[in-house]
């Protein structure tokens, strides 16, 4: 499938997915939310397929937010299914059952933010910037940016980055645990591809079962989260991978992980 908005590659198990609309730094217009959300689709759908990566083409955006020259026409109609969209979006990368990785070289404002906190993990040049500046446009974040933020950060980040919509650099997102890693913009793409081979040796069904009890045990009460994580251990049980885990531990080799 040829697409307009994105650019896949291929590199081992790891899919590179990267937003290309760099002469308008990578903006999400509602094709491209489209383009999105099927290359996420099929990313799930294929076993080849272990680990994710999603960037931005060029130096200085990974993505600058939502389409304003979109949204400055919408009826509040048109924007509520704007704003299904974008979310529907995030929740399936967040539930992908692989890991995604946002590789973060420049700006991630507005729906660009919201587009890196749907990743499983942010790894951020020194250069990028990060920010919610939805209310200098008279806009609330639409894309889930006011509870992935709360989440991720805790009620006081999200309310002054939000109600601010200041940007912040990499080192404050970093100090605030929005992103998972800060590296020099020369070494970022050392870092993501060493963290996405990484990742893409491990047994998958395991990841899978950690994606799942840690992304549900945040929505849910202790109790429940434990349970859910019991029944995720015990599924363990049910996989060659976990047989290979660990007698090639005994057999002091390295696993070969399948994903079955
Ligand atoms: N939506 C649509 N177009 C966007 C965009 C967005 N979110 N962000 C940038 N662009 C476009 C600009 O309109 C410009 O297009 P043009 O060349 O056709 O005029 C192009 O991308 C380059 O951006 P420009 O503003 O000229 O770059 P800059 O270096 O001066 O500023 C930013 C960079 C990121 C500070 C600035 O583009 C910006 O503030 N963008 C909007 C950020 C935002 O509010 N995002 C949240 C939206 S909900």
């Amino acid at each position: 499938m040829a697409y307009r908005n994105l650019e896949i590659s291929n590199r081992g198990a790891v899919r590179t997915i990267t937003v290309n609309r760099p002469d308008k730094l990578n903006a999400l217009n509602r094709d491209t939310l489209n383009e999105l959300t099927l290359a996420f689709a099929q990313a799930a759908q294929d076993d080849a397929v272990r680990v994710v990566v999603l960037t931005g083409t060029g130096e200085k955006a990974f993505v600058a937010g939502a389409d304003i020259a979109d949204m400055n026409g919408y009826t509040p109609v048109q924007a509520q299914g704007f704003s299904r969209t974008g979310q529907r979006l995030m929740s399936s990368i967040e539930r992908l059952g692989k890991p995604v990785i946002a590789r973060i070289q420049g700006f991630a404002l507005g729906g660009g933010m919201e587009l890196a906190m749907a990743c499983h993990l942010r790894v951020a040049s020194e250069k990028a910037k990060f920010g919610q500046p939805e209310i200098n446009l008279g806009l609330i974040p639409g894309f889930g940016g006011t509870q992935r933020l709360l989440r991720l950060a805790g009620r006081g980040a999200a309310l002054e980055l939000c109600l601010t919509g200041a940007p912040i650099n990499a080192q404050r997102a970093y100090e605030l645990g929005i992103v998972t890693r800060v590296v020099a913009p020369e070494a970022l793409d050392d870092a993501v591809n060493a963290l996405a081979d990484q990742l893409a040796a491990a047994a998958p069904l395991a990841a899978a079962g950690i994606l799942d009890a840690v992304l549900q045990g945040g929505e849910t009460s202790i109790d429940q989260g434990l349970e859910f994580e019991t029944q995720g251990f015990a599924l363990a049980f049910s996989t060659e991978d976990m047989r290979e885990g660990t007698t090639a531990f005994l057999e002091k080799r390295k696993a070969e992980f399948k994903g079955r």
